[in-house]
């Protein structure tokens, strides 16, 4: 097993990944802990033994889990099972369920201990580590939560064998993106080092700033185009697949900034191509409409802000000509 810290002062945790790393469970839960509200869906075929006395709880499957109206079910469900604050949560699942159980954890008695065992590719090198949670409003994603740290993260590399190919697949997304956060050639690695790398590199930048102040914005590379290719909504495409199109790019945006050369945008398409992911536009997009919901993103802090690779590695910039934008959307039409 690899144990990874994420380091936060007194707050620091582990992250343990490793094929069988779900049986560490009972170690890692909090001293004190007399019971622990598993938290996890259905359609996921993985049980634990937290080593006390536990109930499973089911949230609804996929996104319909991330509302306010499951979170209150889930707390009435735990209060009337008599948890404590000493007690723990255990999620169990990819990233909408960290989402649910760790906002559950951040508000339940004012805020309760929670252990992440994250059971998707997506999950584990990125929505398990940081202590993001939260639901989604009408209005939008992600738009009521909490900062919340974990007490502990456990990474089972051998859950992602269960996972449906295209869920996985979504999960490279992300992965493609750790390549060019200083991870380098992932490819080349087994499951468990090149997820033990991207935990290293998500734990570094979580440690450096925890509430995206500044430099944890560099997480979101390839974000802003993914997001308005999932706002818009008409296209059958996963989160890891549309950030593939927004690493992309985000390099054909860097290119033309002079921020970096053609050799470099051509090392996005290898990545992303060596995944199997898509690196053009899904047919019938409207490029013009895409750059138009930019202003919309939740990370949109000073007009057209991006993140961008260049000279310095990969970093926010603003004030982003929207002629460049737009002429970057065209060289991606399909
Ligand atoms: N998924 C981006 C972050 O955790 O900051």
């Amino acid at each position: 097993m690899k144990v990874i810290e994420v380091d936060l002062g007194d707050r620091t945790y582990p992250v343990i990944v490793g094929d069988g790393a779900r049986h560490e469970l009972a170690e890692v839960v909090p001293r004190g802990a007399r019971r622990a509200a598993v938290i996890t869906q259905e359609a996921i075929p993985v049980e634990v033994d937290p080593g006390i006395e536990h109930r499973v709880f089911t949230v609804p499957d996929g996104e319909l889990a991330k509302t306010l109206g499951v979170v209150e079910d889930v707390c009435q469900q735990l209060a009337r099972w008599g948890m404590t604050r000493a007690d723990v949560i255990v999620a169990v699942g990819g990233g909408v369920v960290t989402d649910v159980a760790g906002f559950c954890a951040a508000v339940y008695h004012r805020g309760i201990r929670f252990v992440s065992v994250a059971t998707t590719l997506l999950g584990q090198i990125d929505a398990a580590i940081g202590g993001k949670t939260g639901v989604n409003l009408p209005e939008g994603k992600n738009l009521v939560g909490a900062f919340w740290q974990p007490s502990a993260v456990i990474c089972d590399t051998a859950t992602l064998a269960t996972l449906p190919p295209r869920e996985y697949r979504s999960g490279l997304g992300e992965l493609a993106k750790y390549h060019f956060l200083g991870g380098d050639d992932l490819a080349g690695l087994g499951q468990a080092d090149r997820v033990a790398r991207c935990v290293q590199i998500k734990a570094d930048v979580v440690a450096a700033d925890e509430r995206e102040g500044g430099r944890r914005a560099i997480l979101n590379y390839g974000h802003t185009l993914a997001h308005a290719l999932e706002t818009a909504a008409d296209f059958d495409l996963r989160h890891g697949e549309a950030v593939a199109v927004g690493l992309v790019y985000a390099a054909e945006v860097a290119v033309r900034l002079g921020r970096i050369d053609e050799a470099r945008v051509h090392e996005h398409r290898r990545v992303v191509g060596g995944y199997d992911l898509p690196a053009t536009l899904p047919p019938g997009s409207e490029p013009a409409a895409l750059v138009e919901l930019f202003a919309r993103d939740k990370k949109a802090v000073d007009g057209l802000t991006l993140v961008l690779d260049g000279p310095d590695g990969v970093e926010p910039v603003a004030g982003i000509d929207p002629a460049v934008l737009h002429a970057a959307a065209e060289a991606l039409r399909s």
